[in-house]
């Protein structure tokens, strides 16, 4: 939908005014009318990258989600402030993950004599606690266009990975891309006793995955990429790696928000393309490359925005800017000194992957 000119105008206004003092990150599932003004667009991991490169601004505007925002302040020095234009825009995986569920969890593997062999990997949608938690037992951070090379290296640390909370991004990982088989995984239920598995049956696994998954992604179903592919002859089909595993099985190409967007603008004209991602992002790049002659649909039209993502909107992101403007600090997002030490450590190994 078009945005309100007058809320337009006031937007290009604020940010006029402060100038260098701001620096507005956007993420590729925030709304078109956000993304106009975003410094930089990019996927979870470019953003964190970004932030961090940014020392001159004194206001890191976050549109995307909670976790996101708090790992920009995680990056960015003390005298920058992180502002996430609407506290709720949260993110349903990132609560899947609690730090009690996971320090209870810790016991569990402790109990099973096998906490040592164990190496947390967690995936960038978490909280800042859960990042502190795989700092503090040498574990790192990764995001969808690394998490092979985060198993890798963890795989070198020790002989098991604990991986949080996206049981899809993990599971597709390492079969897909690292060889393993379904076998060597297991799902960690921490909604049950001992997370629903036997001591045996973890010491049996190699990657042991949290019960969590994306309340958008884990929507596609192996029925919307055989539906599509009945419409749409010759339809290539692209990926998430957040989608369920028979989904990411069935697909042509799988990839994060990037390898998506890189994917797309190498292919041919004439080609045709459905894609399992948000659907902010997939309307943009169906409407961007339609001109070059490339057929882009959505993956399965019964999947909806990624609601807390289309929490940020032009109101919320003006407000943000004149109160910055004005000199107000409004919805601040800041992680606590310790908690922040021990999050950057796992973010640092991340970001010195190979
Ligand atoms: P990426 O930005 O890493 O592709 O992750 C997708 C996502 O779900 C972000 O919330
Ligand atoms: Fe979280 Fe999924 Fe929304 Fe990303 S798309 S913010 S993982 S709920």
């Amino acid at each position: 939908s078009p945005s309100d000119p007058d809320l337009v105008e006031r937007a290009r206004a604020a940010k006029e005014k402060l100038g260098d003092k701001v620096f507005v990150l956007g993420h590729h599932y925030q709304r078109d009318e956000v993304i106009q003004f975003a410094d930089v667009t990019g996927d979870s991991f470019k953003l964190a990258r970004d932030a961090a490169a940014r020392p001159q601004a004194e206001y890191i505007v976050f549109c995307g989600v909670h976790f996101m925002a708090e790992s920009a302040d995680i990056l960015t020095g003390d005298d920058q402030k992180v502002v996430l234009p609407d506290l709720a825009a949260g993110c349903s995986m990132a609560d899947m993950a609690t730090a009690e569920q996971v320090a209870e969890c810790w016991d569990v593997l402790t109990e099973a004599g096998i906490a040592d062999q164990v190496v947390p990997v967690s995936y960038m949608n978490s909280s800042a606690d859960i990042k502190a938690f795989t700092g503090k037992h040498g574990g790192t951070i990764c995001t969808s266009s690394n998490a092979k090379r985060a198993l890798d290296w963890a795989f070198e640390q020790g002989e098991k990975v604990l991986f949080l909370p996206d049981q899809h991004l993990g599971r597709n990982t390492a079969v897909r891309d690292m060889g393993m088989s379904l076998e060597d995984c297991v799902v960690y239920n921490p909604h049950k006793p001992n997370g629903g598995l036997t001591a045996d049956e973890l010491r049996a696994a190699k990657m042991i995955l949290w019960r969590g998954h994306c309340s958008v992604h884990g929507r596609f179903s192996l029925d919307s990429v055989n539906d599509v592919r009945e419409r749409i002859p010759g339809v290539n089909v692209l990926v998430h790696p957040e989608c369920r595993h028979e989904v990411v099985a069935a697909a042509d190409h799988v990839g994060s928000t990037e390898y998506i967007i890189r994917t797309l603008e190498a292919a041919p004209a004439g080609s045709k393309w459905a894609i399992g991602t948000e659907l902010n992002l997939v309307r943009r790049l169906a409407n961007r490359f339609a001109s070059e002659g490339k057929e882009i649909v959505f993956l399965d039209k019964t999947v909806c925005f990624c609601s807390t993502m289309n929490r940020i909107d032009l109101p919320h992101l003006v407000w943000a800017l004149e109160s910055l403007a004005e000199g107000n600090l409004v919805n601040r997002i800041e992680v606590d000194r310790e908690t922040e030490a021990f999050a950057k450590l796992a973010l640092e190994r991340m970001l010195a992957l190979p």
